[in-house]
């Protein structure tokens, strides 16, 4: 009985908060919405209704809109300007609440906190990601492509497969080793492969409670189904990690008791080092739990961004040969036809490549979206940011917007060349946001990338049989391609 009084008192106040609301940003416009339901069975409805949805925004709505959730109204913003200006306002439109959902696994790391938690930890990550300590990884980066050109090699000449799986396992070696130093031969593929699958669930839970409003409140929540699975991906992270960081962590303390304290890149791991020695600002140092917070932060920021953006660029490479050709041509001048790994220097030369990858992340930005809550109304002049209304800023739709990108939903990498750089307006091109909360990954994620496509494409030729306009996109928190990332392979030599 007394749930039901809970319910009707939850719905009442909703209704309220709603009135309230809609008062504030009836100069915002929306499409056709369901009374309570609001654009949820929309969201929930699949592919296919979330892409004509997308379009109907697009048309209807030309720079801003409201799509509610339920009773809740979230105003996605898809223009230049005023995600400029969320995001040159952090401390009056700080991130809120948008990823509490994710406290469970990530604790206070650096992307849930703000203040000075969130400042002292950044502090130390952007050091730990500095180009100049980056470029250590890459003998990491060139075993772990080698292995999946091995991977890939029972595939040449059969046919088209999906490669999410090798693409995945990839890029969890890559974080594994970098921020932990585990290396492949302590893990099997399998055991990796699961482990990058809980990240990806992990992502894909904190999705549908924002948008299967009836699991927002942790009661109901806690007796849900999600949360049985959930519980069951999370062993499965903190299994690995809490027995890797214990390890790291002795190996640090008997080195620190002993002579040798000198960092040795090639023993010990530089993210983990720089958090056993660092001191917060009360003097104390870093509790295992705070540093395993940071790790599993670096594992699901990095881990399905870095995937869907391989798999994205195979199939449009797949796709449009006449790039993948003057792609080849470009890495044939740099690397000759040895198949030695590459060095920076190759990295920097690759100019084209780096055209291809922003043009892939541009059409599917690995993050969807992102979202912030303002603490005061924020005043536009045209519309009201209401205090406490969650912005979602789509990057999906900033980056398909008529006016920054004509033939916007055509792959050209050569917008990215220097000369169009130029010509694009500020705040319009923004896989990586921008400002104090722009994404530590962002060098860390081209070097990678680079890599990667380098090495595949000298040894293979990329198909993709499917058009672009058929890809089932699935819109979460990453852009993925629901059918899997399907490409078939020839041989180059
Ligand atoms: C293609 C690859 C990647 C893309 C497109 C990407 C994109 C983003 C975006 C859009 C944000 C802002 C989220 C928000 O404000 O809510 C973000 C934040 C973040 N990213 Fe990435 N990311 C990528 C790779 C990585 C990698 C490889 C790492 C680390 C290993 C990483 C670590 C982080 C962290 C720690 C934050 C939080 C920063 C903060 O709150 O100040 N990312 N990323």
């Amino acid at each position: 009985m007394l749930i039901y009084y809970f319910i009707a008192a939850l719905l009442a106040y909703l209704f309220i908060k709603r009135r309230f609301y809609l008062s504030k940003i009836k100069s915002i416009p929306s499409t056709k919405s369901l009374p309570i339901l609001g654009h949820t069975f929309i969201l929930l409805a699949g592919s296919k209704s979330i892409g004509r949805f997308i379009k109907t925004i697009q048309k209807e709505c030309k720079r801003i809109c409201i799509v509610w959730f339920g009773l809740i109204p979230y105003i996605v913003v898809y223009n230049a300007e005023d995600i400029q200006t969320i995001l040159r306002n952090s401390k009056e439109i700080p991130k809120g609440q948008s990823y509490n959902f994710l406290k469970p696994w990530l604790g206070e790391s650096i992307l849930i906190s703000d203040g000075q938690k969130f400042r002292q930890n950044k502090k130390i990550l952007v050091q730990t990601f500095h180009k100049s300590n980056l470029l250590d990884f890459l003998p990491i980066f060139n075993n772990n492509a080698e292995n999946l050109i091995q991977n890939f090699a029972k595939h040449v000449g059969k046919g088209e497969f999906a490669a999410d799986l090798y693409l995945a396992t990839g890029a969890m070696f890559n974080l594994l080793g970098t921020t932990l130093g585990v290396h492949r031969d302590i893990l099997t593929e399998e055991e990796a492969f699961n482990y990058s699958l809980s990240v990806e669930k992990m992502g894909e839970f904190l999705y549908t409670r924002h948008i299967k409003f009836w699991l927002k409140p942790d009661i109901f929540f806690y007796f849900s189904n999600l949360k049985k699975r959930q519980d069951h991906h999370l062993n499965i992270l903190n299994n690995l990690t809490d027995r890797v960081i214990l390890g790291k962590k002795k190996e640090f303390d008997e080195r620190k008791s002993s002579s040798v304290t000198k960092f040795d890149k090639n023993n010990n791991v530089l993210f983990l080092e720089n958090f056993f020695s660092a001191t917060k600002l009360n003097g104390e140092g870093f509790t295992l739990k705070e540093i395993k917070d940071e790790v599993m932060t670096m594992m699901f920021a990095g881990q399905d961004t870095t995937t869907v953006t391989l798999g994205f660029s195979l199939s449009l490479l797949g796709i449009h040969q006449e790039v993948q050709d003057k792609l080849y041509k470009e890495l044939e001048e740099i690397l000759g036809l040895s198949d030695r790994d590459i060095n920076y220097e190759d990295i920097q030369k690759m100019v084209y490549l780096g055209q291809v990858i922003k043009e892939t992340w541009r059409l599917f930005p690995p993050i969807n979206g992102f979202m912030r809550v303002p603490i005061k109304d924020i005043n536009l002049g045209q519309y009201i940011f209401p205090k406490g209304t969650p912005l979602l800023c789509s990057l999906f739709l900033l980056h398909r917007n008529e006016d920054y990108y004509p033939n916007s939903n055509r792959f050209i990498p050569e917008r990215f060349n220097s000369e169009n750089d130029k010509t694009r307006p500020p705040y319009s091109f923004l896989p990586f946001s921008e400002g104090v909360r722009k994404c530590i990954g962002s060098n860390y994620a081209m070097l990678v990338v680079k890599v990667f496509l380098a090495k595949i494409l000298r040894r293979y030729k990329v198909i993709c049989n499917q058009k672009q306009k058929d890809f089932k996109l699935s819109l979460q928190l990453t852009v993925r391609r629901k059918e899997g990332f399907l490409i078939s392979l020839d041989p180059r030599k």
